[in-house]
């Protein structure tokens, strides 16, 4: 059941909301090794945020929520009263999907310094016909791909740029399947900072590139994989005071956490039964796994929802992961996905995600092309159109369903990653029948054929035009 969150038009008196920290003093955060516990605070951090001791990377932790009384605490009556207030104010900040929610992000010295493009608040549409054809009742996709540059990565974008802005950078740089670039040149643009981006030659959609060179970063192109775009990014990092934007800074995941607020709000505080995310580098699964974590121990909600992971086959090094050793070790994959965002072997958030999935009772699999494919064009013939890397998710819920798993009462989340035209050339090669090759859609021609619509060239007359809707009339 999806309940709708209103306005009630009588405004009430919130009660005390513990410290919901406004202007100075907004800082109350400190960094936590993932790997081996070792904490820092904020600024003491490797400019490639990896631990000195053991490399393994940090996650934001605030040390006041561990107290059951203790002031920082937030009150989660008075937080959940707030957040709803905010919907009609007019102030940017709280116009954001992502710092309407700033109480569970105090990450800046001051709010004041919040770089936005009002971000997040993105809609979750309720997915009738892939449902019916399921037997799922409640399926729902959260449309990330609806942010300000078209993707996700706004929301992490919105928090780790305003940390860079913050700490006096005047460069930052990212290495980049696409999106990632599109957005930090964005919100590099609007803070007045000077941005590089890393990208794998030939392997990144024009609608993306576009975008970072419109937004004014400066663009190289490298003869490397992304997985080789960041490692030298991290070298470059490492020599000159450039902050880095990739996912691996924790602040990144800060932002990416709120649509998991989002989610809760908008079932009325009872979280969906299952989550289904595309994995890439990792980075959005741990984020959305550690939104919903919080939430669950500051008691907003009273469980997690079970959250999987669906990567490309070509893809798939988690997926690999947890075939041979439980998600306890990852050997790094060639990839190989025409799923450009998600083309990457080697996830730098590997171990969180896999946490993420394992705390929840969630799973990991893979889709072949095809299935993407023919998911995206379903999705496409919902009237919600997104990147083929968003669409693993449908392909991935549908083998779930076909093996038993998940229950047709179940209320089930797509996230919808990216916007359907970052890459308008592979929805056009679909439906003129170039993307895939033969030997990939064995056994599924027909259900391809079914869904394929392509443009016709017809004569510029009525009747010609009525002629082509002669088969599909009734
Ligand atoms: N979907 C889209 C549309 C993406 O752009 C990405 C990642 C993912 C899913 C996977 O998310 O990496 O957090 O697991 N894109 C990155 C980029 C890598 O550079 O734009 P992840």
């Amino acid at each position: 059941m999806l309940c709708c969150v209103r306005m009630s038009s009588a405004r009430q008196n919130p009660p005390p909301a513990g410290n919901l920290s406004s202007g100075m003093n907004d800082n109350l955060h400190q960094l936590r090794c993932f790997g081996c516990g070792a904490r820092l605070k904020g600024a003491d951090a490797r400019p490639d945020f990896r631990c000195a001791l053991c490399a393994d990377l940090f996650e934001v932790e605030y040390p006041g929520w561990g107290e059951r009384r203790g002031s920082d605490r937030p009150n989660p009556g008075a937080l959940k009263w707030l957040w709803r207030e905010r919907r009609c104010s007019s102030e940017a900040l709280d116009r954001s999907g992502v710092w309407r929610f700033r109480e569970l992000l105090p990450i800046l010295d001051s709010f004041g310094d919040a770089v936005t493009l009002i971000e997040g608040n993105t809609p979750l549409y309720h997915l009738t016909r892939a449902a019916k054809t399921l037997g799922i009742d409640q399926l729902f996709a959260k449309h990330q791909g609806m942010n300000p540059t078209g993707s996700f990565k706004d929301t992490g974008m919105t928090a780790a740029m305003s940390v860079a802005k913050e700490r006096g950078f005047e460069w930052v740089a990212c290495a980049s399947t696409g999106n990632t670039s599109a957005a930090m040149a964005a919100y590099a643009a609007r803070a007045g900072l000077r941005s590089l981006v890393l990208i794998p030659d030939g392997k990144i959609a024009w609608g993306k590139l576009s975008q970072a060179m419109d937004y004014g970063a400066v663009t190289c192109q490298l003869k490397a994989d992304f997985d080789g775009c960041l490692r030298l990014l991290t070298q470059i990092v490492n020599e000159a005071p450039i902050y880095l934007l990739n996912s691996v800074n924790p602040y990144r995941l800060e932002g990416q956490k709120t649509p998991a607020f989002e989610i809760a709000e908008a079932f009325d505080w009872n979280v969906p039964d299952h989550l289904i995310v595309p994995g890439g580098n990792l980075g959005n699964s741990s984020a959305l796994g550690k939104g919903f974590r919080e939430l669950h121990e500051l008691g907003l909600v009273a469980r997690m929802p079970r959250i999987s992971v669906i990567q490309a086959a070509g893809a798939n090094p988690l997926v690999r992961s947890f075939a041979e050793n439980d998600g306890t070790a990852l050997e790094p994959v060639e990839a190989h996905t025409r799923a450009t965002a998600i083309r990457i072997g080697n996830p730098a958030s590997w171990r969180k995600a896999a946490r993420a999935i394992q705390d929840t009772g969630g799973w990991c699999l893979d889709v072949t092309e095809a299935e993407i494919a023919i998911a995206k064009a379903e999705l496409g013939a919902e009237g919600l159109g997104c990147e083929p890397a968003s669409a693993v998710t449908l392909a991935g819920l549908k083998k779930l369903r076909a093996k038993g798993v998940v229950d047709s009462g179940e209320t089930v989340v797509l996230v919808l990653t990216g916007h359907t035209l970052k890459d308008a050339d592979y929805t056009i090669d679909f439906h003129r029948g170039t993307l895939l090759k033969e030997e990939e859609t064995v056994g599924l021609e027909a259900e391809i054929d079914g869904l394929r619509r392509n443009a016709r060239a017809v004569d510029a007359t009525p009747a010609a035009v009525l002629a082509t809707l002669k088969d599909r009339m009734g």
